[in-house]
């Protein structure tokens, strides 16, 4: 239970009753005890005794040259972190254990303090704000700052489940919350090339996904979902040809990429050049087709090499040559 839901259960003022009859009757038990053996003292006379022994106590607690005396030297300093935290263990505790940037002074953030009035409900008022020092951070779509840093003493202690919720965006379409925090680069990137991806699993369903699945920020491979094209492929192999949030869309690989890899879809074309014998079986595929289903000209690497008239007559060299990946050596 929070601290505040204590107050509101008025339990601290029950428990703050009990530890100060506590108090007093360890006080009247020594009383007791001293008095063994003495007057009989009434109940009354016990209590004017009380006070002024206290009196007394009082009295030699500051007399000069008396030990604890020194206790009231110097002028009042405002106290230190530590030192709240002598009754504030928790909250010191979580502040030195969190590494967070927070390690400032109390102060900073509680300008305010041991104000609350239970009557006047005024809690909330009391406590600092994080957009006196941070502004809306994430913009608009963010003011209740706790929702997610449930803990302003260790405030990167973000629970997934804030995280997850949906907020609206700039156009006040409904969206998971990712994509209002990461709108730049990855959502716009996912929204700019659309696949199945964007319509079977977004970012909740990779993100979620894998091994730490309760953690904001857990970034998941390609394997979790797919086999790769060819074996021994790895994770950073993908991201040559995929990047996560346009997949379907092919980088420039290359030149020295593996024919395998193509060969693992392109299986017909990709044995014909393995079992033929033409000099373009010693190419890469990626040598000729620089992007993903680009086809390149003969004349980019060969030029016109059988005269003018030739190709004037022939526009297309395959009229003769028949297939790139099959060239009739003897045509
Ligand atoms: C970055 C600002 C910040 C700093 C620094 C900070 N606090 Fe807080 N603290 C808050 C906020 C905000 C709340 C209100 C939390 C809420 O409403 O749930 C709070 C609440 C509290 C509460 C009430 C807890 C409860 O359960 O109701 C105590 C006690 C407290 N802080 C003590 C401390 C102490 C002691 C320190 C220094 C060791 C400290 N705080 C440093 C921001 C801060
Ligand atoms: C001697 C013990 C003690 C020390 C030292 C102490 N507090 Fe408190 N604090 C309390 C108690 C008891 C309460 C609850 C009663 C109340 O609301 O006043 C409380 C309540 C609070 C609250 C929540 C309610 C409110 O009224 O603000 C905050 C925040 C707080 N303290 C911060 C601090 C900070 C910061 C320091 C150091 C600058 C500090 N306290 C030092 C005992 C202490
Ligand atoms: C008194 C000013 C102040 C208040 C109030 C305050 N912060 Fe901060 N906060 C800071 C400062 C200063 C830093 C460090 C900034 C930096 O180094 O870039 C920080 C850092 C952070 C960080 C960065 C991560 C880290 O290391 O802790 C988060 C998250 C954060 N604050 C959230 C909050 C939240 C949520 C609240 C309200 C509960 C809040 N802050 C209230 C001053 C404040
Ligand atoms: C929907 C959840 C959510 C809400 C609401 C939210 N935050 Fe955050 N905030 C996050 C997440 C997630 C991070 C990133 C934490 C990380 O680095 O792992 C973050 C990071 C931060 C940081 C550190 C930024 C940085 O670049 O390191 C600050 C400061 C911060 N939030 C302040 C605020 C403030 C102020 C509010 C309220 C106005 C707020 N947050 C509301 C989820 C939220
Ligand atoms: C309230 C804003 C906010 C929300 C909501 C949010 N994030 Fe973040 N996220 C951040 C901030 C701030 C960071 C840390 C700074 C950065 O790297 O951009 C971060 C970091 C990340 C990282 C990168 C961690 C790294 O290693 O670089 C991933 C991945 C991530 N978020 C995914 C998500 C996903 C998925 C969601 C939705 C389930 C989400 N975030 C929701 C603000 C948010
Ligand atoms: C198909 C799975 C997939 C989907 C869907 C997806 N992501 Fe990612 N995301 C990844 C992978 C994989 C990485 C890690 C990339 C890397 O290793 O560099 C990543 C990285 C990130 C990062 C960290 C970037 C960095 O700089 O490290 C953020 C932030 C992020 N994604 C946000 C989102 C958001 C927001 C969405 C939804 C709009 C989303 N992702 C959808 C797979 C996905
Ligand atoms: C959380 C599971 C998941 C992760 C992680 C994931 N994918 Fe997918 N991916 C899918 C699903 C589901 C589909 C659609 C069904 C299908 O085609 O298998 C898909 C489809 C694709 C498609 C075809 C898209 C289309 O519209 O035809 C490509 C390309 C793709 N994924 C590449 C990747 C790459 C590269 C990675 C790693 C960066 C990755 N995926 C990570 C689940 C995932
Ligand atoms: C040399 C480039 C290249 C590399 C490296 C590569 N891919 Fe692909 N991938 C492609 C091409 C090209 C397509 C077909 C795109 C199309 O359909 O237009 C594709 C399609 C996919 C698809 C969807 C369609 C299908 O039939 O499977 C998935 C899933 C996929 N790749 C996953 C991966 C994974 C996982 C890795 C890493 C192990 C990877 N890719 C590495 C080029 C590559
Ligand atoms: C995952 C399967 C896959 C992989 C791997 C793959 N392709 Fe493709 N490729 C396709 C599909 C499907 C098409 C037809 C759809 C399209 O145009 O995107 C295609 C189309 C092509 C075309 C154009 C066909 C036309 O009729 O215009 C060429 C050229 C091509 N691929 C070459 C390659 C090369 C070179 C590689 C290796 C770097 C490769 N492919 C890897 C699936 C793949
Ligand atoms: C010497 C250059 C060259 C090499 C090497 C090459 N191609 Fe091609 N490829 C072409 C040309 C030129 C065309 C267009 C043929 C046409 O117009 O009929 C073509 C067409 C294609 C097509 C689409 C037409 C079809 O026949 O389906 C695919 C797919 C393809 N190549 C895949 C591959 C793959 C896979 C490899 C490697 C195994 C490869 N190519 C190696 C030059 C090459
Ligand atoms: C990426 C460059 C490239 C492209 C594009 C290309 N070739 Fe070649 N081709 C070569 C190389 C390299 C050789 C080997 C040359 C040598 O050893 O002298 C070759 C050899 C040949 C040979 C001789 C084959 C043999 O085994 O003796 C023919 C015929 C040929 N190419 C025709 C074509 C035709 C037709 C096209 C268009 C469909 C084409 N080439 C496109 C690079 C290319
Ligand atoms: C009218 C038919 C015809 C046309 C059209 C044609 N070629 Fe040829 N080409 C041949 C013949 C025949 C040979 C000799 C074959 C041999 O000796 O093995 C040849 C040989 C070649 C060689 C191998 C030369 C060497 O020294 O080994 C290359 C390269 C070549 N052609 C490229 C082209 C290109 C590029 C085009 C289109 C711009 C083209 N050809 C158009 C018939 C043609």
């Amino acid at each position: 239970m929070k601290f505040k839901d204590l107050l509101k259960s008025g339990l601290p003022f029950f428990v703050i009753m009990v530890s100060l009859m506590l108090v007093s009757c360890a006080q009247n038990s020594q009383q007791s005890a001293q008095s063994e053996g003495g007057d009989q003292a009434t109940a009354s006379e016990q209590a004017a005794t009380t006070q002024k022994a206290s009196a007394d106590t009082q009295e030699t607690a500051t007399a000069p040259g008396s030990s604890s005396y020194e206790l009231y030297q110097g002028q009042p300093v405002s106290i230190k972190p530590v030192q709240c935290g002598s009754c504030h263990r928790d909250e010191y505790v979580k502040l030195q254990n969190s590494g967070s940037k927070h390690r400032f002074d109390c102060l900073k953030c509680h300008t305010k303090l041991h104000a609350y009035i239970p009557t006047k409900n005024n809690y909330k008022e009391i406590m600092p704000k994080c957009t006196r020092c941070h502004g809306l951070k994430h913009g608009d779509a963010f003011p209740n700052c706790l929702q997610c840093h449930t803990n302003p003493h260790d405030p990167l202690n973000i629970p997934f489940q804030g995280v997850l919720q949906k907020v609206r965006n700039a156009k006040g379409k409904k969206v998971v919350a990712c994509e209002v925090c990461h709108w730049n680069p990855e959502g716009k990137e996912m929204a700019d090339h659309p696949c199945k991806h964007n319509t079977e699993v977004g970012c909740v369903g990779c993100h979620v996904t894998g091994i730490d699945a309760t953690k904001h920020g857990m970034k998941p491979t390609c394997f979790a979902c797919h086999e790769p094209h060819v074996q021994g492929q790895t994770y950073q192999d993908c991201l040559v040809c995929h990047r996560p949030h346009s997949a379907k869309n092919i980088l420039q690989y290359p030149e020295d990429t593996d024919n395998k890899i193509c060969g693992s879809c392109h299986t017909g074309i990709y044995e014909q050049l393995q079992t033929n014998h033409t000099k373009h079986s010693d190419l890469y595929c990626a040598d000729c087709h620089v992007r993903h289903g680009q086809i390149p000209k003969c004349q980019r690497c060969h030029g016109e090499p059988h005269g003018a008239e030739i190709h004037h007559q022939f526009p297309n060299c395959l009229k003769c040559h028949i297939d790139p990946h099959n060239l009739p050596v003897n045509p």
